[in-house]
């Protein structure tokens, strides 16, 4: 049976989830948090599935984190290293997608440049599609678990202020943290350079800042994000130097979030760059590495939930 709580056959992203549904995975996530600090740390949830993880872009994080999120569920896990694969030799994504669903995966773990590609992808094949990062569109898991480290430290969601820091215009981190964040009723500003705020984003709900002094007034939370040279076409920032002066985050500038406000960033990090060493590695309010170990959590509760799913749906076929 599909789990009633969280019934879709993908994870493409967070547009579309309801405040229920964002709820349910979070809560099966803590339960991971606990799992993944005790002892045992394997499970038998995945036994005899496999996951595959399709990377058409670089990741050390997310990808480790699939894996070992598949791994202590019991999957087989498979790594495409793409540079290497057909893709080279130019075959499509659609070929691509076809062959690995010929195959009966049971879960696709899919990271690609292009915006929109894994959806592309998830229409083609009838296993699991997971997101792991499209473009700058959309990368649900990475919101699930900024908002799983959040709701843990501060005990909810709804009421918070949460600045978006940086490079806004390139980031599907942003994206789907905004969808989420507005979805359980948090109020989200971004704070960049005008060159790097997306066209009509205030259409989505957020307030929009130039200037990090005045953006961070009060904040509960300020996320910072990578400054993202491999997607820009042309010059965006001045210099690093000048960018770090007016929009890297240094106790300074912190000085006006709440006193309790925590630091987030989903790395890799650009030191000296968008954040200043002395408040990524403050660890009295900078959660960073906490993102990092929650990230494996939420991967085991989507990657269960879905598997579930698939199931149930492939049965019902079947039947
Ligand atoms: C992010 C990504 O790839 O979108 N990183 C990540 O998943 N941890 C952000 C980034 O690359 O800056």
């Amino acid at each position: 049976m599909r789990d009633p709580a969280f019934p879709h056959r993908h994870l493409l992203g967070i547009e579309g989830l309801t405040p229920a549904e964002i709820n349910h995975l979070l809560d099966l996530s803590d339960r991971y948090v606990a799992f993944n600090r005790g002892q045992e740390r394997s499970s038998e949830a995945l036994k005899g599935r496999t996951t595959v993880n399709l990377f058409f872009e670089n990741s050390t994080r997310t990808r480790t984190s699939f894996e070992l999120a598949a791994l202590r569920l019991g999957a087989n896990v498979i790594n495409m290293q793409v540079e290497s694969s057909s893709v080279a030799k130019g075959e499509t994504l659609i070929d691509t997608a076809v062959t690995l669903n010929a195959m009966h995966p049971d879960v696709l773990c899919v990271r690609h440049p292009d915006s929109g590609a894994v959806k592309l992808l998830a229409d083609k094949v009838n296993c699991a599609v997971v997101n792991g990062g499209d473009g700058s569109h959309e990368h649900p898991t990475q919101a699930l678990l900024d908002a799983l480290t959040i709701r843990r430290r501060k005990g909810r969601l709804s009421g918070l202020l949460v600045a978006i820091c940086g490079d806004v215009l390139h980031s599907r981190v942003a994206r789907s943290n905004f969808l989420l964040l507005l979805t359980m009723g948090a109020r989200v500003r971004i704070i960049a350079p005008r060159t790097l705020i997306p066209a009509q984003v205030d259409r989505m709900g957020v307030e929009v800042f130039t200037d990090m002094n005045a953006g961070l007034k009060d904040v509960d939370i300020v996320m910072m994000l990578r400054v993202q040279n491999e997607r820009m076409k042309g010059s965006f920032i001045p210099s690093v130097r000048e960018y770090f002066r007016f929009f890297g985050l240094d106790r300074a500038k912190l000085s006006q979030a709440k006193p309790d406000a925590l630091i987030m960033h989903p790395g890799p990090m650009n030191r000296g760059t968008e954040i200043d060493s002395d408040v990524a590695d403050d660890f009295e309010r900078s959660v960073i590495r906490e993102q990092v170990e929650l990230g494996v959590a939420v991967r085991m509760a989507v990657l269960e939930v879905l598997a579930q799913n698939n199931r149930a749906i492939n049965i019902g076929k079947v039947a």
